[in-house]
């Protein structure tokens, strides 16, 4: 399939001259990507390096939007200020909002959006979700992730959109488009990164080698989670397990589940995708030259580029750096992301090209993609976004849009004696669980710090204060559940700890003891109990389910809670439906012919009011 090529003759020129003009060194450069805690002053200058990035929680001091504008547009000054001049890219991971950035709009994570079916919705938060990028200067996302969690133990189930590849396409094409907007050249389009190519969401239990027990002192990424004595326990429930493992599965089904939303991300018009941690068949994605080259650039007709993930070369052969680095190249990664060393690898490149393990025409097929997309976005005319941008980072109407996605996302999957929608009159309601008053447990992983956490974390409307809001004098809140009066109605909400990556692998899917205990003092003290469940993936719920009148599903909503005040009260339908399938017991998992499901994908109870009600 051939792409129309996305730049005009004066595009090709101005990028054929610039090749012309580079040094070796210059170009391999380009092809770097450092994260911003790592690069020294004057760096970007000095070896033209194509792009920096900021990790997870590689935030600026204060953290500001404004203080982010700042930080990003020094970068891109000193990229003006290198030989040739070559503008920089700044890449973020904004899955759900410029999520890094305090004070901004936290929309629903994508397992939600899933949930919503509405591509035009999709395309909305792309677009909002751009225009607070574009403001702190940044014009390139990591997102979105069209993973497909097969195993819904994996701890990035909740980044992708659903397990159906077609509604994953049309969601993913639309976010594209909504990242874009009206033009590529325009100065608030945000360039996407569809990841993580590819069948990221395939691995296989156990097969992860991402975590070695015995080299944890010097594993500075897990460092920078921080996760001290807690972590060993999360090794213990199962992180890193699953992910960046092995996808054993065939050509065919990669082919029927994983490949159509690059198609369709590549259609409408993407030029970059991330490169996968997973291997297929025990050969890591990050050397594997006939996905890459021969199926992504040839088959599909990509002309964009292709950039590594986070340290992921160095998996290749560690301990042998330059053959990752060659290996790597040539298997068609165009950018490399390299958090730390990025010298050691610039050096490294020149090297490997000078002996030839490298050709010069790979460094210059990579180095003409990674600038046809900065022609493309127009970074050499309009070099910086417009500071009045400033003004709609977490404005009421984005977070009006994410209040309507959180309405959109819920799923109801329980109402006995129709106990929801609560009726307007209802004389007073318990909310009850610690939960129902913490943002961090509502906007979840890649929140303001890799891992998200609890609490204020950023300004938002929580559970709680949504119901205070709508029934002003009417709301008892308990936050283990102990109560003396009675309720006629108590709302529970019970929620996953937060987590990010290979770190929320679980052995087990269940709710935790304290919130069990929490739900059964309601139970006690109410006569319909309904229970909200945070979380970024399905829980094993079966055995206490029969105890609940009403239950929905609300994921990882984001900083709009009050979403989930408007559907319970009435204000707006139930209309969300399970884009996973959700599983009856443990044994379910992961996903085979003879898995028994609770809900099937695509359940959901409506409660669309009719003309006859
Ligand atoms: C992480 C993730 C990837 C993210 C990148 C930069 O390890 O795998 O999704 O975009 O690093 O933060």
């Amino acid at each position: 399939m051939t792409q129309p090529h996305p730049l005009n003759e004066e595009g090709r020129a101005l990028v054929e001259r610039l090749l012309r003009d580079m040094t070796l060194s210059e170009k391999a450069g380009q092809m770097t990507q450092p994260e911003k805690n790592s690069v020294k002053q004057g760096d970007v200058t000095r070896l033209s390096l194509g792009s920096v990035l900021s990790g997870g929680g590689g935030n600026p001091d204060p953290n500001t939007p404004h203080a982010w504008r700042e930080m990003v547009g020094a970068y891109l000054h000193e990229a003006r200020s290198s030989r040739l001049g070559i503008p920089l890219l700044y890449g973020v991971d904004a899955v759900h909002g410029h999520n890094n950035v305090v004070g901004t709009t936290i929309f629903p994570h994508n397992i939600a959006l899933g949930a919503t079916r509405d591509a035009d919705l999709v395309r909305r938060i792309g677009r909002a979700t751009a225009l607070e990028v574009a403001a702190t200067n940044v014009r390139w996302n990591f997102a979105p992730a069209v993973s497909m969690p097969h195993d819904l133990r994996w701890g990035r189930t909740y980044e992708g959109y659903g397990q159906d590849p077609q509604l994953v396409s049309e969601l993913a094409s639309a976010y594209v488009q909504g990242l874009r907007g009206a033009a590529w050249n325009d100065p608030t389009a945000v360039l996407p990164s569809v990841k993580h190519f590819i069948a990221d969401g395939h691995t296989s239990w156990g097969s992860s080698t991402r975590v070695d027990r015995n080299a944890l002192d010097v594993d500075r990424t897990l460092a920078i989670a921080q996760m001290g004595e807690g972590f060993m326990e999360l090794l213990d429930q199962g992180a890193w397990q699953l992910d960046q493992g092995d996808s054993r599965i065939d050509e065919a089904t990669l082919r029927a589940v994983h490949l159509p939303p690059y198609r369709a991300a590549i259609e409408a018009g993407a030029l970059n995708v991330m490169a996968s941690f997973s291997s297929w068949n025990g050969l890591k994605m990050h050397g594997h030259r006939y996905l890459l080259t021969d199926v992504l650039k040839g088959e599909l007709g990509f002309e964009g580029f292709v950039v590594s993930d986070w340290e992921a070369i160095d998996q290749l052969h560690p301990g042998d750096y330059h053959r990752c680095v060659a290996d790597a190249i040539n298997a068609g990664v165009d950018m490399v992301m390299v958090p730390f060393d990025y010298e050691k690898f610039i050096g490294t490149l020149v090297a490997a090209v000078q002996c030839g393990d490298v050709t010069q025409e790979r460094i210059d097929d990579a180095v003409r993609r990674i600038l046809t997309a900065k022609v493309v976005l127009g970074l050499f005319d309009i070099p910086e976004t417009d500071p009045a941008l400033l003004n709609v980072v977490g404005c009421a109407e984005h977070r009006a849009l994410a209040r309507e996605a959180v309405r959109k996302s819920l799923v109801l999957l329980r109402n006995e004696g129709n106990v929801l929608p609560l009726s307007d009159n209802t004389p007073t309601v318990l909310v009850a669980g610690s939960a129902a008053d913490d943002m961090g447990a509502q906007c979840g992983g890649w929140t303001i710090t890799w891992m998200g956490g609890h609490g204020p974390i950023t300004p938002g409307t929580s559970i709680l204060e949504g119901f205070q809001r709508a029934l002003p004098g009417r709301v008892n809140y308990s936050a283990d559940g102990q109560v003396d009066a009675r309720y006629p109605v108590g709302i529970a909400v019970v929620a996953e700890e937060p987590y990010a990556e290979g770190m929320g692998d679980r052995a087990e899917l269940r709710l935790d003891a304290q919130q069990l205990r929490m739900l059964a003092r309601v139970r006690e003290q109410c006569d319909r109990l309904v229970v909200v469940l945070l979380s970024g993936r399905p829980l094993i719920i079966t055995d206490e389910l029969p105890q609940w009148d009403a239950f929905v599903a609300a994921w990882l909503p984001g900083t709009e809670g009050d979403g989930v005040t408007d559907v319970l009260l009435g204000r707006a339908p139930f209309t969300g439906t399970l884009s996973v399938d959700w599983p009856r017991t443990h044994a379910d998992l992961p996903r085979t012919d003879a898995s028994a499901s609770l809900w099937d994908l695509g359940a959901g109870i409506t409660t669309v009011r009719t003309a006859a009600d």
